[in-house]
Formats: structure tokens, C-alpha cells, sequence
């Protein structure tokens, strides 16, 4: 054989094999896990997102958060974040399955989502923190998303969707500030990020060690 179909063929070989390892495997395992079904309710587990929660899945990619926000809980075996409230179970590969892509995270600046929506079940929470992260959690990192927000003045009747803002950020009197599309889709999103209130057969909630 010529030397040159010899290299040719080894890295025909390389590369089939890291498509195997790195391709076809892991589609085998993953691509075709379907949500969890209960045999007596029928009721499936992860719920599909409402269209809102959908859209706000978007913005939240759109946005950056994934840069300082994981969405994923590991076993108390690999790390301490079930003792620190980011769950009840570890999460798998199952818990994004309606997920196009899954927001895993590139780092922890700040706390886990995989279950924000259990920690924090108010709106009018997320839509102050959205707007003020600081005036929610003292001297808080995550960046203001003021422009989701509309601040204009009040006429007539104040809106009901008025955000609550207090602190410096607090709008003058006769101003109010207001969710536009985008923030409420968000938080929508937000509020669905409820992974350990459902039950997976192959992950069971850890108890607390002895
Ligand atoms: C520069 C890093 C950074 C980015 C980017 C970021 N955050 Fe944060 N976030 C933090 C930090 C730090 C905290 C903890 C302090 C606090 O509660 O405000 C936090 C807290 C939060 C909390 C409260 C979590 C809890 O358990 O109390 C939510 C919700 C949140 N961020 C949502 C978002 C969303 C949505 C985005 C994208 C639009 C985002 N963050 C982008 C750093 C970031």
C-alpha cells in the first residue's frame, strides 16, 4: 500500500471513530428518551413549557444568563449542591428532553436554576430582581435587565402590572415602571424551572447522609 493511502486511511479511522464515540453513541442513549408517563395519571414528566415559558427560554439565551447560571443539580456523591437547596434529586438526562438546547451553564457566579421556580414562586419577585437585582439581594452581581422594562409616566389609574421597586432603583412619584413582552416571557420561564417537584424513576430524591 502507498504511504499516502495509509494516512489516508488512519484518519479515515480517526475520524469515523470520534463520530461513533462522540455522535452516534451518545444519540443512541439520549436522542430518543421521551418524558416520563405515569401509569395510572398519564400525566407526563418534565410538562411541556407553556408558549410564553417557551419564549422566555429565548430570551434567557438571548441574554447571556447561561454565562453565570448552571441548570443542572449534581448527586451528593459529586458535590454539595442538594445540602445547599438546588434540589431534592440530581438532575438527568431526561429532565430536557423539551429542551432544544440545554442550559447547563458555563459557570457558577451565581446560584443554580434547575429549580428557581420551588425557591421563588412570585412574579412580582423576578420582576423586581429582574429590574433591581440589588434592591432583592444586597450588593447582588446579576446584571439589571432594565431594558426589558418600560418606565414612563403614571396616567391616570397606575397599571396593575406596575413592578414593585424598592431602593435607589425605586421610580420617582407619578413614574411607574412595567414588564414588557419580553420580561414576562422570562419570567414565565422562570417560574417553569421546577425539576425536582416531579419524580424520575432514575433519579431518586438522596437522603441526607447519616
Ligand atoms: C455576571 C453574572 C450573572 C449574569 C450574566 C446573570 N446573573 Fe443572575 N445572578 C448572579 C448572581 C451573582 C446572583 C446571586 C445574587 C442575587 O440573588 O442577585 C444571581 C441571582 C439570580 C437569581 C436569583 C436566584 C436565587 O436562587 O435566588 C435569578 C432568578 C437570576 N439571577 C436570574 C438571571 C437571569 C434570568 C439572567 C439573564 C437574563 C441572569 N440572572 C444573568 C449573576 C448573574
Amino acid at each position: 500500500m502507498k504511504r499516502s493511502t495509509s494516512i489516508y486511511l488512519a484518519l479515515l479511522a480517526l475520524f469515523l471513530t470520534s463520530w461513533v464515540g462522540l455522535v452516534l453513541i451518545p444519540y443512541v442513549q439520549a436522542g430518543r428518551l421521551s418524558p416520563d408517563v405515569d401509569p395510572d395519571t398519564k400525566d407526563q414528566s418534565p410538562t411541556a413549557y407553556s408558549g410564553l415559558a417557551e419564549q422566555g427560554r429565548q430570551v434567557y439565551a438571548a441574554n447571556g444568563c447561561v454565562y453565570c447560571h448552571s441548570q443542572q443539580v449534581r448527586s451528593r456523591a459529586g458535590g454539595s449542591d442538594i445540602d445547599r437547596g438546588d434540589g431534592a434529586r440530581r438532575t438527568v438526562a431526561r429532565d430536557y428532553v423539551r429542551d432544544r438546547a440545554a442550559y447547563l451553564g458555563n459557570s457558577r457566579m451565581g446560584p443554580d436554576l434547575a429549580n428557581v421556580g420551588v425557591r421563588h414562586d412570585k412574579a412580582d419577585w423576578y420582576y423586581e430582581h429582574e429590574y433591581s437585582p440589588q434592591s432583592v439581594s444586597d450588593g447582588s452581581n446579576c446584571p439589571p435587565m432594565r431594558f426589558l422594562f418600560e418606565k414612563r409616566k403614571v396616567v391616570g389609574q397606575p397599571s396593575v402590572e406596575a413592578v414593585h421597586v424598592t431602593g435607589d432603583d425605586m421610580p420617582k412619584p407619578g413614574e411607574e415602571v412595567v414588564p414588557r413582552h419580553d420580561a414576562k416571557a422570562l419570567v414565565a420561564y422562570l417560574l417553569s424551572l421546577k425539576r425536582s417537584s416531579y419524580k424520575l424513576p432514575e433519579a431518586p430524591e438522596e437522603a441526607a447522609p447519616e
